[in-house]
């Protein structure tokens, strides 16, 4: 078969890693006989650069004729790249926003697993660790504070900058049926991750969530705050199947879930809509302190290119090729610099690797 990916490499490492992923792409490609046809989309600082603009109709237009994006990363230093002296809407992310709104990206799915051969990378202690850990982060991607209303104004000689939090319904709605659809495919549980204590929008969340989980008796249900989240996503990771929540909470919860696997270099993500359609990113960003170096991890962009095999394109067992390729790699011991075993952890067997070695190294194993 024949598949037509858009492919934005963006900025910082994103280049580094979205080649290592588009070789284990043309690895499955020549195995499984599929051909996969890359178009290049410009988003981000390199689309400032070269258009003055982060993301063209263009790109959106090419970006929506894709069967699915794979994406590297945008951005560059947020306290020194120029591309952050521009008004807020010319940066390297509002491209990034408005490409999720524009295909109704709704769905982002996070999953942070900790794999074995990682566990000297893990900072937990071992008897956290037990067994490994084994999480979806299911994050609502187009709505909330990203997406609300914001200004800055003068009030009474007071300079105020105002967000707005905003949830419908029928948003909670969708990405909790989401939720609650992959639980039954996993673990069954969800753990729903709101802040209603204080946050009118996390009170309708908790309702509606409440209201879908009705139709889903096999699925095990619960609410957690989001600061006891937080703690609880160190104190006891193995707790939670999905961890379901909103934009932003979402956002910081996926960082944090990935150091408990290693490194954000080894967090894939998926962001879906109602389609077979697919947004497929690493969860971390451009890494501006080692861009360039050739040292950041692909594995997170490689699994996010299985991700893209198994939900937009149904290709499970090429799918399953990539991840048991990185199992292997990991079982053979080779690591990138983020996933080294920590000080005082056994590194018998463990050989350090730059980017493009890793990326040679899940190819030979495929
Ligand atoms: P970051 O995720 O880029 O980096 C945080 C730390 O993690 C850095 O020390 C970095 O070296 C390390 N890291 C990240 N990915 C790695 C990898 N694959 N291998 C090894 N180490 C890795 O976060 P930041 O520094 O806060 O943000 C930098 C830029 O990236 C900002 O402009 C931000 O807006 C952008 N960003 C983009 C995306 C995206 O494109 N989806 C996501 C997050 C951040
Ligand atoms: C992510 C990133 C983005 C987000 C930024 C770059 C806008 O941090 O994908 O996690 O906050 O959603
Ligand atoms: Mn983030």
């Amino acid at each position: 078969m024949e598949f037509h990916v858009g492919v934005i490499s963006g900025d910082g490492i994103g280049p580094e890693v979205v080649s290592e992923a588009k070789k284990v792409l043309d690895g499955i490609g020549k195995k499984f006989g599929h051909q996969f046809q890359y178009t290049e989309i410009l988003m981000g600082g390199c689309s400032i650069d070269a258009t003055g603009v982060p993301l063209t109709d263009e790109a959106i237009a090419a970006a929506k004729a894709s069967d699915a994006v794979l994406m590297g990363s945008i951005g560059g230093n947020t306290a020194t790249s120029p591309w952050y002296k521009l008004a807020p809407e010319l940066r390297p992310e509002a491209g990034l926003l408005k490409l999720r709104k524009a295909l109704n990206l709704f769905a982002n799915l996070r999953p942070a697993y900790l794999y074995k051969e990682l566990s000297a990378a893990c900072p937990l202690r071992a008897d956290i660790i037990g067994d490994g850990f084994d999480m979806m982060i299911m994050r609502e991607l187009t709505g909330g504070l990203y997406f609300g209303e914001r200004h800055t104004e003068e009030v009474n000689g007071v300079m105020t900058a105002t967000d707005t939090l905003t949830y419908t319904e029928e948003e909670i709605r969708r990405i909790a049926k989401r939720g609650f659809e992959i639980a039954q495919k996993r673990r069954k549980k969800v753990t729903s991750v709101d802040k209603a204590n204080v946050l009118d929008s996390s009170r309708l969340w908790r309702k509606i969530v409440e209201e879908v989980a009705k139709d889903y008796p096999d699925v095990s249900f619960e609410h957690m705050l989001v600061d006891n989240c937080a703690m609880q996503l160190v104190k006891d990771p193995k707790q939670f199947d999905v961890i379901l929540t909103e934009n932003m909470f979402g956002d910081i919860l996926s960082d944090e879930a990935s150091m408990v696997t290693g490194s954000i270099g080894m967090l894939s993500s998926a962001s879906l809509n109602d389609t077979k359609f697919g947004l497929y990113e690493p969860s971390g960003g451009s890494a501006p302190d080692i861009a360039g170096l050739g040292i950041a991890n692909p594995i997170a962009t490689i699994l996010s290119a299985a991700m893209m095999l198994r939900y937009s394109f149904d290709l499970d067992k090429e799918a399953d090729a990539i991840e048991n390729a990185v199992r292997k790699v990991l079982a053979d011991g080779y690591r990138t610099g983020d996933i080294m075993p920590q000080p005082g952890e056994p590194n018998e067997g463990i050989t350090k690797v730059n980017t493009a070695q890793m990326g040679d190294y899940i190819l030979e194993r495929i």
